[in-house]
């Protein structure tokens, strides 16, 4: 039942008001200045104040600012006298929703309210029908293309029973996407069990996975049930399924084929009834093709394939990501955070994230206990710039794109230039190297710093 505080001085106008109110069935509250209103407002979960322009000695507007201070989404609609077109624009301003001129009519008071009831069920609605969503995607942000095409994939598959991989570079998600899936999927009350195939050596791989019986080899003096026992029923996930060997390869795409495991020293197959999500931050196609992944098991596994892009492709989400992480941590780490500064944004908006969201996850959190005032300044936002920028400097030289001497000349060249800036003189520099004054001034010509 709906809620109406009136709030009027006008002890006729309140009695019309009430009587009025009560035929529609609303609760009714009424005030005859600002001191009894906000004794209802404190006490009751009003849903819209009618509030008269003029309360005797009070303005109605410093009413409605206060009550807008404390209750910014309360809808007030504002009783005017016709003289007051001018203050009501004002009220208008300051937040009022509405202004029924003196005298109205009740058939128009009654339409108003009612738009307002309207518009705040279906703003309730709005905002229950949006966690529902975020049920399994909550925990999963992105608004690019890219991503949108991501979520349509993971509703259209949930469902179903069909193998995954997910592909994409380390950090982009592909864990909580796998999660997703298997909390959308009809398997969301059994186990997810997730299995670092790159992790252990091959032989622990294999007995985690199928088990052993009580003295299968030696050491194994109990049973043990193995992951894919525990994810009966459930989704196993396999994390970085490139990693696994040629001998545990074979018996995963037994499993898969005939749908049965045994565990080791066993000679009982147990039926198996896991669906399968695996994961790969290396480009598993070219190992196919290399030898060094079996393609049948890959086609086993790939049902369909879920590639996730990196965070250097989806500029729109670095911002929404990182205000998600801050908003996140504020909360863990009980901070009084109110958001970044514009020039922490730029900071985060330039970066290229090597290590994609998990390195910008890394980057907020760390942020936000460095932070001492309350917004997250630039200078907080320590990025490890050089560590990464090397890692991928690394990867290009071994993947042919700049040859290995000129890297080695571009850092011996860095190296000279900081040591010549740190120091008063030649010598000086070349003492600072190791070197003596001769082999540096070799060493300056071959990096074209001196001629
Ligand atoms: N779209 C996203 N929205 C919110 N958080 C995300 C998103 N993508 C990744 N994360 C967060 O980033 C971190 C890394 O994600 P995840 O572990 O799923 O990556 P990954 O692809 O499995 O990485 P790796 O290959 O290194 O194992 C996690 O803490 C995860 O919660
Ligand atoms: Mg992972």
């Amino acid at each position: 039942m709906a809620r109406i505080l009136v709030v009027d001085d006008d002890p006729s106008l309140r009695e019309v008001l009430e009587i009025a109110c009560k035929k529609k069935k609303w609760l009714v509250y009424l005030a005859a200045d600002s001191k009894e209103a906000w004794e209802h407002l404190n006490e009751y979960p009003i849903d819209i104040v009618l509030l008269d322009l003029k309360l005797g000695q009070e303005s109605g507007l410093e009413v409605l600012k206060e009550i807008k201070k404390v209750y910014p989404e309360l809808p007030v609609l504002m009783i005017t006298a016709f003289a007051e077109t001018q203050s009501a624009v004002e009220a208008i301003k300051l937040g009022a929703v509405d202004y029924l001129p003196k005298p109205f009519d009740l058939t128009e008071l009654f339409f108003s309210i009612e738009r307002i009831l309207e518009e705040k069920r279906l703003r309730r609605e709005n905002i229950l029908l949006k966690n529902k969503v975020k049920g399994y995607f909550g925990r999963i942000i992105g608004q690019c293309a890219k991503m949108q095409e991501v979520f349509k994939l993971i509703e259209r598959v949930s469902p179903t029973n069909i193998n995954i991989l997910i592909t994409g570079e380390s950090g982009t998600g592909k864990e909580i996407v796998a999660r997703a899936i298997h909390e959308a999927s009809p398997r969301q009350k059994a186990p997810f069990v997730p299995i670092n195939c790159g992790g252990l050596p091959d032989t622990l791989i294999e007995s985690e996975l199928f088990g052993y019986k009580k003295g299968a080899f030696t050491g194994a003096d109990r049973a043990r049930k193995g992951l894919l026992e525990e994810a009966q029923g459930g989704t196993v996930f396999l994390d970085e399924v490139g990693e696994l060997a040629p001998g545990v390869q074979v018996k995963l795409l037994r499993c898969l084929q005939e749908k049965t495991f045994r565990p080791l020293g066993s000679s009982e197959e147990r039926k198996l009834d896991v669906r399968f999500i695996a994961a790969t931050n290396q480009n598993i196609l070219e190992m196919v093709a290399q030898g060094d992944f079996r393609e049948d098991l890959f086609y086993r596994l790939s049902g369909v394939i879920i590639n996730l892009p990196p965070l250097r492709e989806r500029e729109e989400d670095v911002v929404l990501l990182a205000e998600y992480f801050l908003q996140r941590a504020v909360k863990e780490q009980k901070k009084n955070i109110q958001g970044f500064t514009p020039e922490a944004l730029e900071k985060i908006k330039s970066y290229n994230y090597p290590g994609n969201v998990r390195e910008l996850e890394n980057i907020v959190e760390r942020a936000v206990a460095l932070e001492s005032t309350e917004f997250i300044q630039a200078s907080s936002l320590i990025v490890y710039e050089y560590e990464n920028q090397r890692k991928m400097e690394v990867e290009e030289v071994l993947a042919g794109k700049i040859s290995l001497d000129d890297y080695l000349l571009q850092k011996e060249k860095e190296i000279l230039l900081v040591a010549l800036q740190r120091t008063a003189s030649k010598s000086e520099a070349a003492s600072l190297l190791g070197l003596n004054l001769r082999q540096l001034r070799y060493r300056l010509e071959k990096t074209g710093i001196e001629k």
